[in-house]
């Protein structure tokens, strides 16, 4: 039955919700060595044989860089209100320090005047992962320089496009730049010392604060300044005393190593006790924790699968599930005595399970954990090994009935109360994941790497008639 002849069944969203899609600029871009762009840590990582699968690289990636007015034009077609991408740092400051590149921020105002010709509202975000590789090779984020480098990049950024563009954000997941790259080292630039990704999130944590206040210094006070977290939604396996352990010490690693000090002004107690054998936490100096507690007028939640974890014997090493990539290293610094297990229930060609009651979840606690802060889930989607048909269609419905039963935990969280503003889907179209390279399609549209086609899947149809009629399609 029709959902209009259904209302009591329909999941329609309140008039103003904004319905997005999400890309990040190593993901779609290519375009590498143009206009004066220099490489980051993930070109360096990607052209190192063995870390990425099958050795891809973002040399081309899905060409956005020339090809934007045909992605905006696409995203018309598909009535998206709002389109979030992330800005190239070594595009528009080369060696991470110093003056601008002119033609590297061309290209971003460019896209942005396309995006608002056709009344699609841009996302920034500063940094999706591809720091310059000058700065790693300075140290990286271990070290405090990065963020003041950081932050100078984000008033270039803000003075470049702040005029245009309303909605910011200044790291997306900083949990993955911190204990992918620096720790399980399956993300650039691949290091695996434990107690430097610590480091890394505090100054990733200084770079977001220092940033949000450069961006509010040259931009026009309307516009909203955020952060995107990959917030974890760390479920215990039993209710014994030492699973509920278990998932709280995955909690401090996981969420409140940022949320305590971005929101709250402080790390949780239980972090520096859970980490005192790897580091005394000097590097964090007195100020810092006020300079990263800055004012927000949103907060982004990336969600794609919860964790399941129970109290471990820390000599028994067994295979991980935490869905994170395979490394001898663990993306998890003194979490020995924590196991992760396989959720049950379908799961996606990421191997993660498809559990939107975690949603739900983490929209409720972050509603609790920041009250009165709007809240924008900025991504959300699910890999498929999806093929073009002999009909020259792609038919997703596995994606469909994904996005089905996520928008529904968005809608019933705000019917629960949730400030939820909007959703960004991940992503836009298929793209180059990281060390899963291009097998792994998160798009709405198909995209063919032979010839850079791009393909509307039946997802993005499904996703299309949601924003345009702001009910879900059955
Ligand atoms: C989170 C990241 O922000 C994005 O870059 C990635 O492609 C998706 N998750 C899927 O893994």
């Amino acid at each position: 039955m029709p959902d209009s002849e259904n209302p009591a069944t329909a999941v329609t969203f309140p008039p103003a919700f904004l319905w997005g899609a999400a890309t990040s600029a190593y993901q779609i871009e290519g375009a590498v060595r143009e206009d004066g762009r220099t490489p980051s840590i993930w070109d360096t990582f990607s052209h190192t044989p063995g870390k990425t699968a099958g050795g891809d690289h973002g040399d081309i990636a899905v060409d956005h860089y020339h090809r934007y007015r045909e992605d905006v034009a696409l995203m018309a077609e598909l009535g998206l209100g709002a389109y979030r991408f992330s800005v190239s740092w070594s595009r528009v400051q080369p060696t991470g320090r110093g003056p601008a590149v002119q033609k590297g921020l061309d290209f971003y105002r460019r896209l942005v005047d396309e995006l608002l010709s056709k009344g699609i509202q841009p996302a920034v975000t500063l940094y999706h992962w591809d720091l310059p590789q000058e700065l790693e090779d300075a140290g990286g984020w271990p070290e405090r320089d990065t963020a003041y480098r950081f932050a100078e990049y984000a008033q270039i950024v803000g003075e470049a496009l702040g005029d245009r563009v309303e909605q910011w954000m200044t790291l997306n997941e900083p949990w993955c730049s911190a204990f992918l790259g620096y720790a399980s080292g399956v993300h650039a630039p691949g290091r695996t010392d434990p107690a430097a990704s610590l480091r890394a999130a505090h100054h990733l944590n200084l770079a977001h604060g220092l940033g949000a206040s450069a961006l509010r210094s040259v931009m026009p006070a309307r516009n909203s300044v955020a952060i995107s977290l990959n917030s974890t939604v760390a479920r215990p396996l039993s209710q014994s005393p030492a699973d509920l352990a278990a998932a709280r010490k995955i909690d401090d690693l996981a969420n409140g190593v940022f949320h305590g000090p971005v929101l709250h002004g402080a790390y949780p107690e239980s972090l520096y006790v859970a980490t005192a054998e790897l580091t005394d936490w000097d590097y964090v100096l007195d100020g810092d924790l006020t300079l990263i507690n800055q004012p927000l007028d949103a907060l982004g939640l990336n969600y794609y699968t919860p964790a399941l974890v129970s109290a471990a014997d820390p000599a028994a090493k067994g295979p991980r599930a935490d869905g994170h990539g395979s490394s001898d290293h663990s993306p998890w610094p003194a979490a020995e005595d924590v196991a992760f297990h396989q959720t049950p229930g379908d799961r996606t060609e990421m191997g993660w399970t498809i559990d939107p009651t975690g949603l739900h979840e983490l929209i409720m606690r972050y509603t609790r954990e920041a009250p009165g802060l709007p809240l924008y889930i900025t991504e959300n989607g699910a890999a498929y090994d999806d093929k073009i048909d002999s009909d020259g269609r792609v038919h997703d419905p596995e994606r469909v009935a994904y996005l089905h039963g996520h928008l529904s935990a968005v809608r019933r969280a705000i019917t629960d109360g949730a400030d939820v503003r909007g959703y960004f889907l991940w992503s836009l179209m298929d793209n180059f994941e990281w060390s899963y390279g291009y097998g792994k399609r998160f798009g709405a549209v198909y995209v063919d790497y032979a010839t850079l086609e791009r393909t509307p899947k039946s997802s993005a149809h499904w996703y299309a008639k949601a924003a345009r009629t702001g009910t879900l399609p059955e």
